[in-house]
């Protein structure tokens, strides 16, 4: 059995404590030998920054690439806000994506059956959404330079972020949008600004020619990104899979993530490109909410945007499709039962734990293995 290099970066704030959750399925499924895992973890963000006044060092950053995935919780809070810009608990996040040129970020949006009341939506608005947002992840205004804020000696000072992207970077995502959506519903919505941005209107032009070039059978739709934001809240379940760039894929997702009840629902795979020599890549899978401060340390947070990331790294790392599947079971199957963490709080339901929630998943897993 091939033995799994994975890094645990844990975190800031809610990060651990998920991350623990992972922790014990990891341990069960090495201990059953159903899988070989090896561990080795490390600092990211303010915790990070507590130890070495850096949000991660060279050091974190060698496991990093070393690893056959990374799986990483959450960074950042209060405590933080004063350190400096370079070294603020993000900035690590954002060296692990850009270093490990992690340009594909996927983030499934599902309400599962037992969660489509918990929905701020009406429930047939969401019940049974399926949809997958493929997030450009190392480009556009994220890291575009130049990136400055000058003092103009006036009183006045100027902020200036670059929105850039070239066509190999439009290309790539588009080709791993196009791919997943021939695995689905064969339908992809492109979202851009072309009506007032340049790197929407090259986005708009490289999405469409690859689909012409490569992918004529998948439907292509185009939707400019602020009205594909309305439609998301008036009608989701129009969407298969929808690529867009860094910026509008981060407010995108995050708008998709209150349509499966909450935001501790959604997990990521941000990943690189296939080596074609070994046939891996580089990944690393994190939950798509925050680092929580206010509830963290009281085992109130909700693990499964984090054990539903590590799903996505048995599947896209792993080859581990099936055990995958009874994860996403698992996780369907407690929330049936009525367990609930507090973010997810309905009528009639049992508030438990983060870690009763893990133990309860984890006990579905056993069950469904036999
Ligand atoms: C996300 C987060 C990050 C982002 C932050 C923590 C830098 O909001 O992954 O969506 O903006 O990309
Ligand atoms: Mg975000």
């Amino acid at each position: 059995m091939a033995t799994h290099k994975l890094l645990l970066l844990p975190g800031d704030g809610i990060g651990p404590e998920v991350m623990a959750e992972v922790k014990r399925m990891i341990d069960w499924l090495n201990a059953q030998g159903i899988a070989r895992f090896e561990i080795d973890q490390g600092l990211v963000g303010g915790a990070s920054y507590d130890a070495d006044k850096v949000s991660i060092t060279d050091a974190t950053m060698a496991k990093a690439v070393a690893a056959d995935a990374v799986l990483f919780g959450a960074v950042g809070g209060p405590k933080w806000d004063p350190v400096p810009y370079e070294v603020r608990p993000e900035a690590g996040l954002l060296r692990l994506r850009k270093d490990l040129s992690l340009f594909a970020n996927l983030r499934p949006a599902i309400c599962y059956p037992a969660l489509a009341q918990a929905s701020s939506l009406k429930p047939e608005v969401v019940e049974g959404l399926d949809i997958m947002i493929v997030r450009e992840l190392t480009g556009g205004v994220y890291f575009g330079e130049p990136k400055t804020i000058t003092d103009l000696g006036n009183g006045q000072k100027r902020a200036v972020d670059t929105q850039v992207y070239d066509t190999y970077e439009i290309e790539r995502i588009a080709r791993v949008a196009f791919d997943l959506a021939r695995k689905r519903r064969n339908k992809l919505t492109s979202m851009e600004k072309r009506n007032v941005m340049k790197s929407g209107v090259l986005w708009n032009e490289v999405v469409t020619q690859v689909h012409q070039r490569e992918y004529k059978d998948v439907t292509l739709e185009h939707q400019l990104a602020d009205s594909g934001g309305m439609q998301l809240v008036r009608w989701p379940k129009q969407f298969d899979v929808i690529v867009t760039d860094n910026l509008f894929g981060d407010m995108l997702s995050d708008i998709a993530a209150m349509l499966t009840g909450s935001l501790g629902m959604l997990p990521s795979a941000s990943l690189g490109e296939t080596d074609v020599k070994t046939q891996k890549r580089k990944a690393l899978y994190e939950p798509v909410h925050g680092s929580a401060p206010d509830i963290a340390g009281q085992g109130k947070a909700n693990p499964i945007a984090m054990l539903a990331s590590f799903g996505m790294a048995l599947r896209y790392s792993f080859d581990m499709g099936a055990l995958a599947d009874k994860l996403d079971q698992a996780i369907a199957a407690v929330l049936a039962k009525g367990l609930r963490t507090a973010d997810l709080k309905s009528d009639g339901a049992t508030i438990v734990s983060t870690a009763q929630m893990g133990e309860a998943i984890l006990k579905e897993v056993q069950a469904l293995h036999g």
